[in-house]
């Protein structure tokens, strides 16, 4: 029998940021479903790179727009395969012709003589699966899960206006869902240059906080008062929820939806979905103006210029690129990977400390051999309150 040796708190708390294969985070990350691209960056018949959880690898779409993923270099002498080109679903490497399917199966091998290339001659191959305009991937071990922890009902009412975005941090992931179970930031980070309608909604004042664990994850609410209670639908491992204001008093709130998912152990994506309910018009066109303006903001650019160069918010971005550089400012001032070590943490840090005894409790779980917890969409969504009192005051935008 093998005795297991108890971790010290310092390997524990670095347990959180490792996300390659060969780790305890890594396998674990590996169950489920993760964002690894928009739709629309992947046109039929085009490969691209994409790095995530460590590995490099070659999202492809078919001619018939069928998107695959594959290893990201040829198993002949390794060069990166999205540098060849796609032939009916499958990809053909540019140095000396080898073609793979979208399992990452060898099928041609031209300069060689034998008719049928050896199965080694394989590389790797992941499941997809789009949703809501994005490209999702398991890169776990055996067949995927039935895609439906990522699911939500907000995302799926017929005639909602969803829109997508992907923005590259460079820094862990876990202080980026730490902070998405941190209510408290909201009263400080927030409160660096207020404008718009989401900076009208945020408040100085100090939440009563409490965190409750469900089938898909963690219910977090923040009450400061009667008609200011903020609720987050947090989903296992990586997913976050919120509404937030729309862009004028008469919009509609928005549904945020996050996944921050790992490129590697330094740098995330985060994959973004605004959903807008139907039957706003009017709203939608604000909504789809200002993304073709704001939508691809880069929050390290806008919070140097913000609050390092002292620029003022460039007029009209009033929801996404401000608070996005607000968070990235407080985020990426903990260090590229948050050195937990020197931490003091207090009670307001309840949700942080929540969301750690889970992700331990599930670590501890893949190391012994032990089932994890089988995490699954919540059979009832939950309801995010809005801020009714809001629509009484004078609108900025
Ligand atoms: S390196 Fe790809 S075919 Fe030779
Ligand atoms: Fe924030």
């Amino acid at each position: 029998m093998t005795q297991e040796r108890t971790l010290s708190r310092s390997e524990r708390l670095r347990l959180l940021t490792q996300t390659t294969r060969d780790t305890d985070m890594g396998r674990l990350l590996r169950m489920f479903w993760h964002p690894i691209a928009l739709s629309r960056d992947l046109a039929a018949g085009k490969a691209m790179p994409v790095k995530v959880l460590g590995e490099e690898l070659t999202l492809f779409r078919g001619e018939g727009g069928q998107a695959h993923l594959v290893g990201g270099r040829c198993r002949h002498r390794l060069t990166l395969l999205h540098t060849g080109w796609v032939e009916g679903d499958r990809i053909r490497c540019m140095y000396h012709g080898w073609q793979f399917d979208g399992t990452g199966a060898c099928v041609e091998r031209p300069a060689e003589k034998e008719a049928a290339p050896p199965p080694n001659a394989a590389i790797a191959g992941y499941p997809v699966h789009e949703y809501c305009g994005m490209v999702f991937a398991y890169l776990g071990e055996g067949p995927a899960p039935e895609f439906d922890l990522p699911r939500k009902d907000v995302l799926e009412r017929p005639g909602a206006l969803v829109v997508s975005t992907k923005e590259t941090w460079n820094m862990n992931w876990f202080q980026q869902i730490e902070n998405s179970l941190d209510a408290v930031h909201v009263s400080f980070v927030h409160q660096a240059l207020r404008v718009g309608s989401f900076g009208r909604a945020v408040t100085a004042s100090l939440p009563e906080l409490s965190y409750e664990e469900n089938e898909a994850g963690i219910e977090q609410t923040a009450r400061r008062s009667a008609d200011n209670v903020r609720k987050s639908d947090w989903t296992f491992p990586n997913n976050n929820h919120v509404v937030v204001p729309g862009l004028t008093k008469d919009d509609p709130w928005i549904d945020f939806v996050i996944w921050m998912v790992p490129q590697d152990d330094e740098h995330s994506t985060r994959f973004t979905l605004y959903a807008l309910p139907p039957g706003n018009d009017a709203a939608n066109k604000r909504f789809i103006d200002y993304f073709s303006k704001y939508g691809s903001y880069n929050a390290e650019d806008h919070c140097q210029e913000l609050f390092l160069e002292g620029k003022a918010p460039p007029e009209g971005d009033l929801l996404a690129g401000l608070i996005s550089a607000q968070d990235f400012l407080a985020q990426k001032g903990q260090g590229v990977i948050a050195d937990r070590e020197d931490e003091l943490l207090g009670r307001s840090d309840l949700g942080v400390v929540t969301l750690r005894r889970i992700f331990w409790r599930e670590l501890d779980a893949l190391r012994e051999n032990r089932p994890t917890k089988r995490w699954h969409r919540r059979a009832k969504p939950l309801e995010l309150p809005t801020q009714p009192g809001l629509k009484k005051e004078a609108a900025t935008a």
